[in-house]
């Protein structure tokens, strides 16, 4: 069954491998194993040998992937190198077995140090620890049955020297037995498993939570006591042995257990009271408390853990920290555990040492934490009497001789060679000898004298002892030899090597015997041997480590040489810094340390890569070949560390002998050729403040530095506001493009150095966070062990690593390493996952995901670099680096150019490493402080007619009512930048406004004596690239003047584009959520109020409020608008009664019914959007898309000359609207659902817009002839119904596009224009024309510049032609000619009419769309009335009016009733007032140059005096009013039209058509009310006298000669 051989440990484990496996990858020697093997199932088993230097065992993965089973035999030195691939392994189900001999770093020492294996602990894969030779084979075979079995893979260990290279007899476990334990149908069933799938790490997690683990602990178990059924071998995962009630006891691994066990059984059999016991550990991973608790005796009151090694963590060793665990978890505290380590000097553990450590637990004082051998021992003999000991110096192969004599005659034999003595144990009975140095040698065989190892031979001699020579000359012997000899009385007796062989230790008192001289007892012995040190581990002593230690101590166990520490390198720690300079413990310092070597080191690249090139360079052949090689090396991508320092070696080692210059230049920064690994050490602080803490830098950077922060703050304590840590890992993951680790070494030590090797790994920035709790001053291991079990457990702490580098391949970046995990990254993960979801279900859409979101990830970061060089500049000021010369820059500015300018100046100035301080000009404080001032630079825009912008006045006051000699400017310096409109006021006189306060402001100051340092610079509107076109001219003087022209500024970055911030938003999301909780404010993020558009808001302020506000020191009165999109106009009486109330609770008590038929309330505050929003919504109207880049509410004619019509048309336009909506969640999360939710970035898709949306807003109208009440010419999209009378159905419709208001004073790169007709469809083909149109703009649509992005400029761009043919192309169809039409008018149908069947509608009037109640009317109160009990609907009109729609003629005489009731049915007002429109403009409008719904109606008043002196008073003529050129009231459509250019002054437009299909034309300029009057009266009066029969008042004044009939949009400009 099973065939006894002589063999070492490494031997039996690697025969078990053999027969186990299909490929053996040998990281170390075979040996004399190299030769062939068959495995048990009958197939030759692969041998292959590889270096363990460069990345070990990464050639199992091979094997791993088409499952076959695999082992690999390898030194513990090249485990931690191996830590990435364990990790792999362990989630990989593999059966794959790996043997691991542990080395101790000292040669001579007799025993493994299992630190490097310990480090490994928690790699996933289980570990087992075999104590004896025999267990190394045996236990190899257990291990490589389970890892099949259990599809796990195993870490089997064993001593290096005392295991793996001691020699004894072995039953090995034949194949035919093997075969019991694994079949070839359990192999097969091995290999059917599927590899394991690819899941995203969200689903990994989930799935967690179901999954029953496979429970290897139990099933190893199992197959130990098969394997003792069929072996009659037993081993137990944990076994103790000892007495069943012992006090005291060890616990241990490896050989050193085997050498407690023996002692113990000593010390019992002598006395079998001693209440003393041993705990062997064989399985030591996974590790069950359980089951330690229940093998040790309850009895126990001490124990002591004795470990092999020098643990990295410094304090404490792992397997004392496990059995801590185990009885913390227990909650048993009367246990008194200790840590004891042996090999920490001495060369062997002895049973006298375990003795030492059972004398020192039985006292009652003892140590914590003890060196074992520095235990004061006692001599014991642990052998029993048969057992025969002896040593041979010189020849381990006549040592093998010996042991095969004694084998031969059934002996078990041990043989073991350690600094070339052979020990040798011969005895007649079974079993494991004492794996403990011979120590009562009966004789030592010195065969060569000379050796230092004979004195220690000699030293283990018995007394009496004989020590044999081969001949009679001992002179070679030391004297410390001698003199053993002497005091120890041994025979010295002559033999020779074949003797010897022959095994017979009978042979030495037979063999011919010397005389010892007496002279040698008098000998001085010479120090010799070994010493033992009394030392003990730093920690043991007073003096604290620094926190970090054990983390520094990690890095430098996983990079050694090759360790960069750039910061806190003269501190004695992070958390306590050098005092004297506490710069160097901060990020920035080490940095910018680290960036610098980084570009010395580049350089040096560069400057090699041309040396080598150079002919002419001189190099030797040694030196060039060195130098091409390294080059070659650094520059290759995969080029390992260990590879490019080796060429740096072979480089520094050639140049030693080369006399060019280029070999001198190298060898200076020699120090550059080698790959350092860059770590920045950091505490949890950096985690206050990202943006400052230089954190922020680094995962911006791109830069292959590396970052390790500590966080020592228990998740126990409670921390407040302000100093609550951001989440810097899901900061940094974020990003996508840095490695972040979150680790714990009390949690997972191989946790941690894996993920320290793979931030190495990363080239690019890394971040390995790690918890190291802190608890009190004298934290003990419990406490921070239980602290961190705890965080780690519930998820506080989570343990996770995001590996970019793994998404680069196409695989899962996130790895979690813990059970649970906090919420916040629980929606990270979801949201990644959604992502790899939706692209595994729908790939078609993958692209445009992909590419969003990769662009997504490229601008965020963009926005962050951006950030990052700003937040540097501040820095850089703060910190005092900025020495360059103080610059103040002040500004004024109304609109904000003047205000982005000087923005601009400063970034730059602090850039070029000036002192800068920036700010509107009122804010600067006393206008004598001017005085102390050294440069200051003025940016100042004009408003009004000339005027100081209002953030400038005070400010201006004050200094011009300085005169000379009230300040002394001697020492100011000082340059003025206006901004403004050489066009504004266009008169010749008018020329003085044109930039006149940065005029005045530069003439001032020199008139106070300041000195200037440049001319004034004026940027102009009207320039080709407005004022920017001055200000580059300007701008460069500037810098020369101030000394920093050639400065190496960077230059600023683009200001965000439009479509840029739609992408970075995440389908319209942006941080709206975070904003609105702010309530230190009133207002949203610049961004955030752009994106909220789309949402249907607006944020404004009340500027009627504005300077007041601001001379209080307060914001500015921040509100928002919120618009309701309802198509066509129309809503319920329960849709109006919601809006009533919504205005009057957290609106301006007014409803607005605007120029494209829809609600808007004004005045919302804040913190009342989301309410109001979700009332709107509760009420089943939406605010989505009523503002923003996309499609808005659509216009219906609300009363069709057919009635039947309407039904049909608003049909059309629901359907319409449907399809063009925005499909992105944000609006639902952000408004409506209960908790608001961070982004799932990719659970959208907008099939119609992308995630850029439009260029600009679109909108689109229906009109039913002959009313052009919607005014389809000012629109992007119009539908001109066509209707057969005979049916009174809608056939199709005349498609127009093009139109549009929008312009900007005096740039007739702008101008309004009107919609182009496209020609007829039929009615079933609108819809997908309306996306055809959408999407054409979207295609083509200019998004450089927002005021060239409406459609109607692609169309003048491209050609009617060319955008027709897309639109036929795209929606599959061909316009037809259009059928006929006619328009009469504009104009609302005010009062009566009839609708379909019984039903009436009545249009009534109110003034500019206004609901409100005023002291003698009260519509808001009468309509309310109204819709509690009305039937049919509210209908908006395209002019702000009115209309009760669909009363039953039941209601009508209550209807009339209630109308009269409440004044509403007042249409008696003159043709002009009813005619008339204005936008709102102030005080909401934040785009208003002037007055417009306030002011319209006493304008019309005014007009309408000369309306009636001229008899007109019925007729209509169509006049509109906005407060500015952006013409919400549709302006430039009117016959007559004022449009705002600057408080109380309008442009007034003449000669637009009656039908509201020409545009009309500037007639005047910034006109003032007495000039209107003057203007416009005139010409009323001569129309009323001169017109035409039907002549409407638009035709006229063309006729009359008074403006050019404007054609089409591009000559709208055009005046002469
Ligand atoms: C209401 C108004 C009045 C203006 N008046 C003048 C003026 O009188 N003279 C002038 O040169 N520019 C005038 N401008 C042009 C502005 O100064 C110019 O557009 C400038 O770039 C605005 O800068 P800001 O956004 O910092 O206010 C006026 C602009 C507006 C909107
Ligand atoms: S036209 Fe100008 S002032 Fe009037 S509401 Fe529109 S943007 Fe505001």
């Amino acid at each position: 069954m099973s065939s006894p051989r002589f063999l070492d440990g490494q031997a039996g484990s690697t025969l078990a491998a053999q027969a186990l496996s299909e490929h053996v990858y040998a990281y170390r020697s075979l040996g004399a194993h190299a030769a062939p093997a068959q495995n048990i199932w009958g197939n030759t088993t692969v041998q292959s040998s590889h270096s363990p230097a460069h990345d070990p065992i990464s050639h199992l993965h091979d094997a791993l992937a088409t499952r076959s089973l695999p082992s690999a035999l390898l030194s513990s030195n090249a485990l931690i190198s191996a830590i990435p691939h364990l990790f792999k392994f362990a989630g990989s189900q593999a059966g794959l077995v790996i043997h691991v001999s542990a080395e101790s770093d000292k040669n001579d020492s007799s025993f493994a140090d299992f630190s490097k294996v310990m480090a490994v602990r928690q790699s996933g894969l289980a570990l087992l620890s075999s104590s004896t030779v025999q267990e190394a084979h045996d236990l190899a075979v257990i291990a490589h049955v389970a890892a099949i079995k259990t599809n796990t893979p195993i870490l089997h260990f064993f001593d290096s020297k005392r295991l793996s290279h001691e020699y004894t007899n072995v039953d090995l476990v034949d194949q035919e037995v093997l075969l019991k334990f694994v079949s070839k149908e359990d192999l097969e069933a091995y290999k059917a498993i599927e590899p394991a799938q690819a899941q995203t790490a969200y689903l990994q997690y989930k799935a967690a939570a179901d999954k029953t683990p496979v429970n290897v602990y139990a099933a190893i178990q199992e197959i130990m006591v098969q394997f003792a059924t069929i072996t009659g071998r037993h081993y137990l995962p944990l076994e103790y042995s000892g007495h069943p009630e012992a006090e005291h006891v060890v616990v241990a691994m490896g050989a050193g257990a085997t050498v407690a066990e023996q002692t113990v059984n000593h010390v019992r059999i002598a006395n079998p009271d001693a209440k003393i016991g041993v705990l062997k550990v064989r399985l030591y991973r996974p590790w069950s408390d359980t089951d330690f608790l229940e093998m040790i005796p309850n009895s126990v009151k001490r124990v002591a853990v004795l470990e092999p090694s020098q643990d990295y963590t410094s304090t404490w060793n792992p397997l004392f920290l496990d059995v801590v665990a185990a009885y913390q978890t227990a909650q048993d505290e009367d246990v008194e555990i200790v840590s004891g380590q042996y090999g920490v000097e001495a060369r062997d553990f002895t049973p006298a040492m375990v003795d030492a450590v059972f004398r020192m637990l039985a006292q009652s004082e003892f140590q914590r934490r003890f060196v074992v051998d520095a235990l004061p021992t006692q001599a014991l003999h642990v052998l029993p009497s048969d057992v025969k000991q002896a040593i041979i110096v010189g020849d381990e192969k006549l040592a093998h001789s010996f042991a095969q004599a004694n084998l031969a005659q059934n002996k078990t034999v041990q043989l073991y060679t350690v600094n070339g003595a052979s020990h040798l144990r011969v005895s007649s009975r079974k079993g494991a000898l004492l794996p403990s140095l011979v120590s009562e040698a009966s004789a030592v065989v010195l065969l060569d004298v000379t050796t230092g190892a004979a004195v220690d031979a000699i030293r283990s001699l018995a007394q009496g002892g004989f020590v044999a020579v081969q001949n009679d000359n001992l002179d070679g012997l030391s004297n410390g030899v001698k003199k053993t000899i002497a005091d120890k009385q041994a025979t010295i007796v002559v033999v020779d090597a074949q003797q010897v062989a022959k095994g017979d230790f009978g042979i030495f008192s037979q063999a011919r015997k010397i005389q010892v001289p007496s002279s040698w007892t008098s000998l001085e012995a010479s120090s010799a041997g070994a010493q033992v040190a009394s030392s003990t581990p730093q920690a043991n002593g007073t003096g604290k480590l620094p926190v970090e230690t054990p983390y520094i101590k990690m890095l430098d166990q996983v990079f050694a040489d090759r360790l960069e520490i750039a910061n806190a390198v003269n501190s004695a720690s992070i958390w306590a810094p050098d005092t004297t300079k506490p710069e160097t413990a901060s990020p920035e310092y080490g940095y910018g340390k680290l960036l610098s070597k980084i570009q010395q080191r580049a350089r040096l690249i560069d400057f090699v890569e041309k040396a080598v090139k150079d002919t002419s360079a001189g190099l030797s052949a040694d030196a060039y070949k060195a130098l091409s090689q390294w080059v070659l090396v650094v520059k290759s991508a995969g080029a390992q560390s260990k590879q490019v320092n080796d060429a740096a070696s072979a480089v520094v080692a050639a140049l030693q002998s080369d006399a060019s210059a280029v070999a001198k230049e190298v060898l200076a920064q020699k120090d550059l050729l080698s790959v350092k690994s860059n770590w920045l050490i950091g505490s949890d602080a950096w985690a206050r403040d990202i943006g400052q803490s230089g954190v922020h830098h680094v995962i911006t950077s791109g830069e292959n530095v590396n970052m390790l922060i500590v966080d020592t703050i228990p998740y126990s304590t409670k921390v407040e506001r302000e100093q609550r840590k951001k989440d810097i890992g899901l900061y940094a993951m974020n990003f996508g493009s840095v490695y972040v680790a979150s680790v714990a070494v009390y949690s997972s030590y191989t946790g941690v150095l894996n993920a320290l090797m793979e931030a190495d790994a990363y080239q690019g920035p890394s971040i390995v966070l790690a918890f190291l709790p802190q608890l009190n001053a004298d934290n003990s291991a419990v406490d921070t062990l239980k602290e961190t079990k705890i965080s780690v457990d519930n998820g506080a702490w989570p343990l996770y690593r995001w590996n970019p580098s793994l998404e680069a391949a196409g695989k899962e970046p996130f790895t979690l390493d813990s059970q649970r995990i906090k919420k916040d990254l629980e929606k990270f993960l979801e949201r990644e996952n959604h992502f790899s979801q939706l692209v595994a279900q729908q790939p078609d859409i993958s692209k445009l995901l992909v590419s969003s979101l990769e662009s997504d990830v490229k601008k965020r970061h963009e926005e962050l670099k951006r950030k990052a060089r700003e937040d540097y500049a501040n820095l850089l000021a703060g910190l005092g680096g900025a020495n360059g010369p103080p610059l103040t820059v002040l500004f004024g500015s109304d609109n904000g150019n003047a205000e982005a300018l000087a923005k601009k100046i400063a970034t730059r100035a602090k850039s070029r490493g000036l002192q800068v301080k920036w700010m509107a000009m009122d804010d600067y404080g006393d206008i004598q402080d001017l005085a102390g001032e050294t440069n200051l630079v003025i940016v100042c825009s004009t408003a009004g007619q000339g005027e100081m912008p209002g953030n400038s006045r005070e400010f201006w006051k004050a200094l011009n009512g300085l005169v000379v000699g009230d300040i002394n400017l001697a020492e100011l310096r000082y340059a003025v930048f206006g901004l403004g409109d050489s066009h504004y006021w266009p008169r010749e006189e008018d020329a003085v406004f044109y930039n006149r306060p940065g005029k005045q402001f530069d003439t001032k100051l020199e008139t106070l004596g300041a000195v200037r340092l440049v001319e004034l610079g004026l940027g102009d509107d009207q320039d080709a690239d407005g004022f920017e076109t001055g200000f580059q001219t300007w701008q460069p003087e500037l810098w020369k003047a101030l000394g920093v022209k050639d400065v190496g500024a960077e230059d600023d970055v683009p200001k965000l584009t439009d479509d840029q911030m739609k992408i970075n938003s995440n389908y319209l999301r942006g941080t709206i959520a975070e904003d609105l909780a702010d309530e230190s404010t009133g207002c949203l993020q610049e961004i955030n109020g752009k994106l909220l558009k789309f949402h249907g808001s607006y944020g404004q302020d009340d500027r009627d409020l504005r300077e007041e506000r601001k001379k209080q020191g307060l914001e500015k009165a921040y509100s928002f608008m919120i618009r309701v999109r309802m198509p066509g106009g129309v809503s319920t009486p329960a849709q109006w009664l919601a809006m009533d109330e919504l205005a009057d609770t957290y609106a301006n008590g007014a409803i607005k019914l605007t120029t494209r038929q829809a609600f808007q309330l004004h005045g919302i505050l804040k913190r009342n959007l989301r309410s109001t929003i979700r009332g709107i919504n509760h009420s089943l109207l939406s605010t989505l898309a009523a503002c923003g880049d996309v499609n808005r509410n659509i216009m219906v004619t609300p009363i069709t000359e057919i009635p039947e019509v309407h039904a049909q048309v608003q049909e059309f336009s629901e359907k319409v609207m449907v399809h063009l909506a925005p499909q992105t969640n944000a609006y639902h999360e952000i408004w409506l659902a209960d908790e608001l939710v961070a982004g799932h970035a990719v659970q959208d898709y907008e099939p119609i817009y992308g995630p850029t949306y439009l260029p600009r807003k679109f909108k689109i109208v229906i009109a039913v002839p002959p009313n052009n009440d919607v005014d389809i010419y000012a629109h992007d999209l119009g539908y001109i119904a066509i209707v057969d009378p005979a049916t009174k159905k809608v056939i199709g419709y005349n498609v127009t596009i093009g139109g549009g208001m929008g312009m900007t004073h005096g740039n007739k790169k702008t101008y309004p224009r009107p919609a182009s007709m496209l020609g007829y469809i039929p009615a079933d083909k609108g819809v997908i024309v309306s996306e055809a149109v959408v999407t054409t703009q979207r295609d083509y649509g200019d998004r450089t510049n927002r005021k060239h992005a409406r459609f109607k400029y692609t169309i003048d761009d491209h050609g009617l032609d060319f955008i027709k043919a897309e639109i036929e192309k795209r929606a599959g169809i061909k316009f037809e000619e259009p059928r006929p039409f006619e328009f009469k008018d504009n104009a609302d149908r005010y009062g009566w009419s009839k609708g379909v069947d019984d039903k009436w509608h009545f249009c009534m009037f109110i003034e500019n769309g206004k609901v409100k109640d005023w002291p003698d009317f009260q519509p808001k109160t009468g309509l309310r009335e109204l819709a509690k009990w009305h039937k049919g609907e509210f209908r908006l009109s395209p002019n702000q009016h009115l209309i009760i729609a669909n009363v039953p003629e039941a209601d009508l005489e209550k209807t009339k009733a209630l109308l009269a009731k409440y004044k509403m049915d007042n249409l008696a007002f003159s043709g002009l007032r009813l005619n008339a429109m204005a936008c709102v403009a102030l005080p909401t409008c934040g785009l208003a140059m002037a007055e417009s719904e306030r002011y319209l109606p006493t304008l019309v008043g005014l007009l309408e005096q000369a309306i009636e002196e001229a008899g007109l008073r019925e007729d209509a003529i169509t006049i509109r009013m906005t407060g500015c050129p952006n013409g919400c009231a549709r302006p430039y459509l009117a016959e007559l039209a004022f449009v705002g250019k600057a408080p109380g002054a309008y442009n007034v437009y003449l000669g637009g058509g009656h039908k509201g299909e020409r545009l009309n034309k500037l007639y005047k300029e910034s006109l003032r009310e007495e000039e209107i009057l003057n203007e416009i009266k005139p010409i009323i009066k001569r129309y009323a006298l001169e017109r035409q029969a039907g002549e409407p008042f638009g035709d006229f004044v063309i006729r009359a000669g008074y403006v050019k009939k404007t054609i089409t949009g591009t000559d709208f400009h055009d005046l002469s």
